[in-house]
């Protein structure tokens, strides 16, 4: 019988809760506990998913093999070393550290030790996307936009680290050259960070990238959509939805009384199967930590994204952005 994975969740707020569900939701793993400073909202968790919950946790670290850190941002790297150090295998939420040396330090412990460390970019797990690095080849323009009403819990982080920080990984990992040119704009409406952002990027083979992350929107839209010589792809990420357009053709016809204009082109929807990608995401930690697999994102990989995102936050002029 193979061994069970014994697993654990710290921080269960608004996203250690779905690891909670995800890691009960995988065959031959054990929930074996939960820490959160808050125990009101800690100990109703741990009593439907039936586990054990802890205020402090460093009782979990001799009871785990893989934990999920799900802390707000600021409190990863110090949770993250520590796990790290006694050989546990661990998923940190994205952005893993708001400072690029620690993160890099939290790697070298990881190798140091033996343990698994991915970081929780869980679009990369998203079928649609894994679907769309199928149909790109060669991107000539992507634009991208990931918009949404301000939730009030998401104060640590800016947009850049909150949100955007997605999208430039998922971009990164499409277009395949170095990046050349990095222009920001942004601006603060609910917080003295930046709520609304738009990047463009360029890239060396002439790929151009446009990317609008923002936090004051009353509809909540997240699409990708892709430019190439033969095709023009739109993935919703929120559906996982892809449709490639190709063969656009346009005619206009003059009548005596008005000017009439048809646009015409073929449609294909691909077909995404939908799983859940923390699930898959979890998995995929398991795999790698507990049975020698070979990590789908390269460390470079994983750092390049919070690289490009915080010299995006380093572009931002601190005073431009601040609404009046
Ligand atoms: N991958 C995604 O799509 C995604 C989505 C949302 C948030 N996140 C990331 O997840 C992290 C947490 O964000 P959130 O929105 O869930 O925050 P949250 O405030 O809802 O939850 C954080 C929880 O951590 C607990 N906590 C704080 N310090 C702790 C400690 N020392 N030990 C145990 N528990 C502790 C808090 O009590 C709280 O319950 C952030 O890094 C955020 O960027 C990722």
């Amino acid at each position: 019988m193979d061994k069970i994975i014994r697993a654990g969740v710290i921080g269960v707020g608004h996203m250690g809760q779905y690891h909670v569900g995800a890691y009960s939701e995988i065959t031959g793993v054990s929930l074996e506990g939960i820490s959160d400073l808050d125990m009101e909202r800690a100990s109703p968790i741990a009593k439907k998913y039936r586990t054990k919950c802890y205020r402090d946790y460093r009782e979990l670290l001799d009871k785990v093999d893989v934990v999920s850190i799900a802390v707000p941002t600021a409190f990863h790297f110090d949770i993250a070393k520590e796990c790290l150090e006694a050989g546990i295998h661990c998923l940190v939420e994205k952005p893993i550290c708001n400072d690029l040396k620690q993160a890099e330090q939290l790697f070298e412990v990881a190798d140091k030790h033996n343990s698994a460390l991915h970081v929780g970019h869980v679009e990369r797990f998203n079928g649609a996307v894994q679907q769309l690095k199928k149909v790109v080849c060669d991107p000539i323009l992507i634009e991208s936009r990931r918009l949404g009403p301000f939730a009030p819990r998401v104060r640590d982080d800016g947009v850049v680290l909150d949100l955007m920080i997605h999208d430039i990984d998922i971009i990164l990992n499409l277009v395949n050259s170095p990046l050349a040119t990095l222009n920001v704009t942004g601006s603060s409406v609910f917080t003295n960070r930046e709520d609304v952002v738009n990047v463009q990027l360029q890239f060396e083979n002439g790929c151009m990238a446009n990317i609008i992350a923002s936090r004051a929107t009353q509809e909540k839209i997240r699409t990708l959509a892709v430019t190439q010589e033969k095709e023009y792809i739109v993935l919703d990420y929120t559906n996982q939805d892809i449709l490639v357009h190709r063969r656009a053709s346009s005619q206009s016809e003059l009548t005596r009384q008005e000017l009439r204009y048809t646009q015409e082109s073929f449609i294909e929807r691909i077909f995404v199967h939908r799983e859940n990608p923390l699930k898959l995401q979890l998995q995929h930690l398991i795999g790698c930590g507990t049975n020698g697999d070979k990590r789908i994102t390269s460390v470079e990989s994983e750092l390049k994204s919070l690289k490009v995102a915080l010299q995006v936050l380093r572009n931002l002029n601190p005073v431009s952005h601040i609404r009046a």
